[in-house]
């Protein structure tokens, strides 16, 4: 039988989403306050999601309490109160959009997660707006 087993998680990151090859009035056209010079931040909210199946012998999916530590290695630590932009490798040359934040995660966490298992990361940039990558 396979279950999903869930963590929530969270941090506040900085961020500015604009292509250097437009000009600040098409960035602004196309990416609004996101697009402010000086940066601005989010709380994002995150939801890490493991399907697999039942250990018989321990009745986990996974020990969340390793989830939890993964999370906070591999999210947290390298994100969390940071400038995406200018203070995270990923983003030197990707918009930190909420899309691609959730990519870059989800890239980070399927190298520690068993391969059979699946991984899919839900990111709430705001109350109302959040995206789900599963890996395809
Ligand atoms: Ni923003």
């Amino acid at each position: 039988m396979r279950v999903t087993v869930n963590r929530k998680a969270h941090f506040n990151a900085a961020h500015r989403l604009y292509r250097k090859d437009w000009d600040d009035h098409k960035n602004e056209q196309v990416f609004g306050k996101c697009s402010n010079p000086h940066y601005h931040g989010h709380n994002y909210e995150l939801i890490v999601s493991v399907t697999g199946e039942v250990d018989p012998e321990t009745g986990f999916v996974m020990d969340l309490k390793k989830l939890k530590e993964l999370i906070y290695q591999e999210v947290e630590l390298p994100l969390d109160h940071k400038n995406l932009n200018t203070e995270v490798a990923e983003f030197r040359n990707l918009n930190p959009t909420a899309e691609n934040i959730a990519i870059v995660i989800w890239n980070r966490m399927r190298r520690k997660i068993s391969q059979d298992m699946d991984l899919s990361v839900t990111l709430y940039e705001t109350p109302r707006n959040f995206v789900v990558y599963s890996g395809s």
